[in-house]
């Protein structure tokens, strides 16, 4: 079964109301070729409800950067719940991202938790793994990847994958400007693949798996050759519309 492609924009805690307003007038003037790529942004969470009330004219669906791991409502000063966040108009949301598990130390069981209360409330989890420079040259890249993509699996189960994409962003290649080769990131989208593949192929063949880490206009193509390889998820070259285009383009 063919997997459409999926170009994803993390912006990371970049942008204004002003930049959402360029952005989406961009799109919506129907610049760039999308081809069968469905488009996704991912803004800081004051920027998804303007972005939102766009997201049909330019042909883009909207997503958060992290979520709460807790159900709320409740007493949880600055979180924002899976709830309200579709509530303003996201159909996915990123977790597990490494700058999350980096900087936030949120572990395996909190990334799948969080996992869990986005589907419980209609979202699509983005699920990021990744492993870092250390652990490439340790060959443990794929201790690692069965490590993150398994608690997931294990906690909400490999039907949960029907509603789901995942992201593989080698923490190395994160604003380096050094993305993985397309040998190194086919590689890794062929083992997750298989760590699903193990419990249910069919669904496995379904999953999208991006590649993030450095992906630019001039290397999208390449890198999105990969038999396994269904897309990006983009970082610094999602910022600015053309950029963004040309990688969904490519
Ligand atoms: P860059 O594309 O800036 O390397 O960021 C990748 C990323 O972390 C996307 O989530």
């Amino acid at each position: 079964m063919a997997r459409r492609r999926l170009v994803a924009g993390n912006w990371k805690m970049h942008g204004s109301l002003e930049q959402v307003d360029a952005f989406a007038d961009a799109l919506a003037g129907g610049a760039g070729e999308r081809g069968d790529t469905d488009l996704l942004i991912c803004p800081p969470f004051v920027q998804i409800e303007r972005l939102a009330r766009r997201a049909g004219d330019c042909g883009l669906a909207v997503g958060a950067q992290n979520v709460c791991d807790k159900a709320g409502p409740g007493a949880f000063t600055g979180e924002v719940s899976a709830t309200m966040l579709a509530d303003v108009g996201c159909s996915h949301v990123i977790v597990g991202h490494s700058e999350r598990r980096a900087l936030y130390g949120e572990d395996d069981e909190i990334v799948a938790e969080k996992f869990a209360l986005a589907q419980e409330a209609g979202l699509i989890p983005v699920l990021c793994v990744g492993e870092t420079l250390a652990q490439r040259e340790a060959d443990a890249t794929e201790e690692v990847l069965r490590r993150q993509l398994g608690t997931v699996l294990a906690e909400s189960g490999v039907a949960a994958f029907e509603r789901a994409v995942v992201a593989y962003e080698p923490v190395w290649a994160i604003g380096t400007g050094r993305s993985a080769t397309a040998e190194q990131a086919q590689a890794a989208h062929a083992f997750l693949r298989a760590q699903i593949a193990a419990e249910d192929d069919i669904l496995a063949n379904r999953v999208r798996i991006l590649y993030g880490g450095s992906v630019k206009p001039d290397n999208a193509a390449e890198l999105f050759a990969g038999a396994d390889v269904d897309g990006g998820l983009v970082g610094g070259a999602s910022l600015d519309a053309a950029s963004f285009l040309g990688i969904a383009g490519a």
